[in-house]
């Protein structure tokens, strides 16, 4: 049969296709820009038909239908990352939350999750029946290998990229024509301190080196201060607008890359239409499964790769808590570990964990004597290179304690150094 005909026989309803999906079931979505919001809608729009169905995952930026009271007993979230949208709900218990190094994620969803269904997005096929999962390949891609059910929202805004991005109709079970912009994550503009933090990374940052870009505020601030570097890298899990630029001009052209020479490596794209517009059936961006990209003995093999995450409290030991204050979960460990980890092990790596020095307008220290009740740490102290803020640049490799508290209050916001001081003092018995 010619793929049309194929295309023509797989072809229903968004209603049609969720009646696939039985009581009991576990459901694994696409997510961030390409979450396929809407066959997502017309499940919740018919969520009286559904019991005990499970949905995972990872960070949502528009609504989360999941979280709605109404829905309990018929459908119920599993979240691989903590956002606005769903923090309340993860931590009053009314969604649940598996936290994983992000390049174990596929294998925690293929092995112990097990869901029976994959819904996904990609844009309409090429003449050969090829489509694209767009956005969006990181632990996605590969349910569409075991999932019984596969279900694609087929969207002309969802861009066609490449790498493991590409599949084909035959791939599919049950395929809906739904065209609709994708969600965006809007690039705010930069404070001051952002952009102090980002001189202080890019002076960390070398012409030939290669980076990986975390989420969060901080990576926008980098890009714009990397503008006068030559022969980047980019080997990242996701990124977000700002790097469009750097690629543009030349900046990012990994021609010195160790593995992937010549291409831009991503797992997601996180940003606006100037992302989506620019990795559209562009060859030089290569989107590949999550569990190659995170892969520290990936990462590993790139030679001077530099990883730049961000945090929400360090304390005076250097233990970097990325995800929780005490019991709520704020985001999630994402692939900030895997960066850390095969940054460290690549020749000439190193790894940025930048932050401002203060949250809640300037009333918290994100430097603290001890990090808050019942936080999990995110990143161990032994694996930490620097710390970054506004103050400057904290070496914590291979550093005494005492040589690394003293470098961590030295970055610390002046309002707070007394008190970082005062506990210098009582920890070691010493002026600081
Ligand atoms: N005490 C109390 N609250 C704090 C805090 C602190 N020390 N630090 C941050 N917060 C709060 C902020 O006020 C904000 O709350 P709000 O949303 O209610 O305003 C929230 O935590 C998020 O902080 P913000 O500074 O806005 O975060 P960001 O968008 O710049 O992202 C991280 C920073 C750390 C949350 C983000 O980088 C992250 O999730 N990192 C872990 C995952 C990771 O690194 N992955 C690797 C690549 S994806």
């Amino acid at each position: 049969m010619n793929w049309k005909e194929l295309y023509k026989q797989k072809l229903v309803t968004a209603e049609e296709a969720i009646s696939h999906i039985n009581d009991g079931d576990k459901v694994v979505t696409s997510f961030g820009c390409g979450e396929p919001y809407g066959i997502e809608r017309i499940m919740y729009e018919n969520y009286k038909k559904f019991r005990n169905v499970q949905i995972n995952n990872m960070v949502t930026i528009g609504d989360s239908y999941w979280i709605d009271e109404k829905l309990k007993g018929h459908f119920s979230l599993n979240s691989f990352f903590a956002t606005s949208v769903n923090r309340r709900a993860i931590s009053g218990g009314a969604a649940d939350f598996t936290t994983c190094h992000f390049y174990e994620q596929p294998m925690v969803i293929r092995e112990i999750v097990k869901p029976r269904v994959s819904i996904v997005s990609v844009c309409p096929p090429d003449e050969n029946g090829y489509v694209s999962l767009g956005t969006n390949v990181d632990y996605i891609e590969s349910t569409l290998d075991y999932c019984e059910v596969k279900i694609a929202q087929v969207n002309k805004y969802v861009p066609r990229t490449y790498g493991k991005a590409i599949k084909h109709i035959s791939d599919f079970d049950y395929l809906v024509e739904m065209n609709e912009p994708l969600p965006e994550v809007p690039t705010l503009p930069l404070s001051d301190v952002e952009k102090t933090i980002g001189k202080y990374c890019a002076s960390l940052i070398n012409d030939g080196d290669c980076i990986q870009l975390g989420i969060g505020g901080i990576p926008n601030a980098i890009c714009k201060e990397l503008e006068n570097k030559k022969n980047l890298g980019l080997h990242s899990e996701m990124v977000g607008d700002g790097v469009v630029d750097l690629i543009k001009s030349g900046v990012i052209n990994n021609s010195m890359k160790t593995i992937d020479k010549n291409k831009t490596v991503l797992g997601f794209a996180y940003g606006t239409k100037k992302l989506f517009d620019f990795i559209n059936d562009n060859p030089d961006i290569e989107m590949h499964p999550i569990d190659y990209v995170n892969h520290p003995m990936n990462i590993a093999k790139i030679d001077n790769m530099v990883s730049v995450n961000s945090c929400i409290q360090v304390d005076l030991l250097g233990q970097v808590v990325s995800d929780m204050i005490g019991s709520r979960q704020i985001s999630g460990v994402g692939g900030q570990v895997d960066f850390v980890r095969g940054a460290t092990m690549s020749k000439g790596g190193r790894s940025i964990i930048a932050m401002p020095s203060t949250a809640k307008n300037n009333t918290v220290s994100k430097i603290v004597p001890t990090i808050t009740d019942n936080s999990a740490i995110t990143t161990p102290r032994n694996d930490v290179h620097y710390i970054v803020t506004e103050y400057g640049i904290a070496n914590l490799k291979g550093q005494t304690v005492k040589n690394r508290a003293r470098a961590l209050i030295n970055i610390a916001h002046p309002d707070f150094r007394n008190e970082l001081k005062a506990e210098f003092k009582k920890r070691f018995n010493e002026d600081f």
